[in-house]
């Protein structure tokens, strides 16, 4: 088949609140990508559920990222949004993919070995390591040529490409090596209590995170008690001591596009009281309006849930013809002939 556009894939874990670490290293990036490329966007359950999940929170946050999707501005009309266990081939080639991933490449992952860390180390599920091959099965599927995504997702990446490479030299030609798009500002959001870990929908602490549907109140409350440090100096800086006003800064620049040297002209001689208002305009901002959009889609699961159906009938094709492909190449007796 001759494809007219470059095909992107992503996806977003219905794991907990999803933070503007999420919005401005991925889904920022999606809506402006979704004009130039043919676009597939999961949410992506059965990568959640590698870690345990309360079944309703599940069922609750999976159609509240659906919602945030659309309220962030994601045409349905032009892209494919779809929920991944919607689509059996991901499971299907996901195990073909576990089936040839080296376990020293699945070890070698950091966010397994984070995700491990944090857990007793014979209660770790297996799920837990093979999860870079089912996030290799959601993008090669779709023969994706680019995948926008925060920087944590880079080895991720690296290990997609490895995996279809090796898989293309075994079996011949099958599926596309896709590249990561990461953004040149937004890529790694720390966290507001500890701006040397990056922020994440799971930590628990009260001060960590900015959630896309914190009320401004709460926006306010978060960045006005964000870490900073003693040196009372505003500019973008890679020392470990600075790093919650180089947060900061980021979050603005992400926010507003501007470069280094007009933010840091245009903070020079405030302060960090200033910095931290400026962000918080700049958050509430951006928020207010895709929060409204959201109340009116959550309140509609009607319609959501004829979003993620159309969706999955439509990703489901792309899927499925792949699938097919990889599973000739590989030996296996197709039914009904081909
Ligand atoms: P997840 O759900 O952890 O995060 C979703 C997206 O948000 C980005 N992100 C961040 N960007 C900047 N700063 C942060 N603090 C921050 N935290 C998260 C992530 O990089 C990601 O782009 N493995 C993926 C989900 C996945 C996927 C895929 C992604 C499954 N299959 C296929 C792309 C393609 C994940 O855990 O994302």
């Amino acid at each position: 088949m001759e494809q007219s556009k470059k095909r992107v894939l992503s996806g977003i874990q219905p794991s907990g609140n999803l933070t503007i670490g999420n919005y401005l290293g991925a889904l920022r990036q999606w809506v402006v990508e979704q004009d130039s490329y043919e676009c597939y966007f999961c949410i992506v359950d059965m990568h959640a559920i590698t870690v345990q999940q309360d079944p309703g929170s599940l069922r609750a946050k999976t159609r509240e990222v659906a919602a945030l999707y659309l309220a962030s501005g994601l045409d349905p009309e032009r892209v494919t949004i779809f929920v991944q266990s919607h689509v059996p081939a991901h499971a299907e080639l996901g195990w073909i993919l576990i089936c040839q991933s080296p376990l020293g490449w699945l070890y070698r992952m950091t966010q397994f070995k984070d995700k491990a860390a944090k857990q007793q180390q014979d209660s770790v599920g297996a799920g837990l390591l093979n999860y870079p091959a089912l996030m290799a099965a959601d993008i090669l599927l779709y023969q994706a040529h680019a995948v926008p995504v925060g920087d944590d997702q880079r080895q991720h990446l690296e290990f997609t490409r490895d995996l279809a490479q090796r898989f293309n030299a075994l079996y011949g030609d099958t599926f596309i090596i896709p590249e990561a798009m990461i953004p040149k500002a937004g890529a790694r959001i720390m966290g507001l209590d500890n701006p040397t870990a990056k922020m994440s929908k799971s930590e628990a602490s009260e001060y960590h995170a900015v959630y896309m549907l914190d009320a401004p109140n709460m926006v306010k409350k978060k960045v006005m008690r964000a870490v900073t440090d003693s040196f009372g100096e505003i500019r973008f800086s890679s020392e470990p001591e600075r790093a919650g006003v180089n947060n900061l800064l980021t979050i603005y620049q992400a926010l507003t596009n501007q470069s280094n040297a007009d933010i840091e002209e245009h903070f020079a001689g405030k302060g960090y009281g200033d910095l931290k208002k400026a962000v918080v305009e700049q958050i509430n901002n951006r928020l207010q309006p895709l929060q409204e959009k959201y109340n009116r889609y959550i309140n509609e699961p009607g319609y959501l849930d004829q979003i993620l159906a159309n969706g999955a009938e439509r990703a489901s094709v792309v899927a499925e013809k792949t699938l097919r492909l990889a599973k000739e190449r590989m030996g296996f007796v197709l039914p009904n002939g081909k």
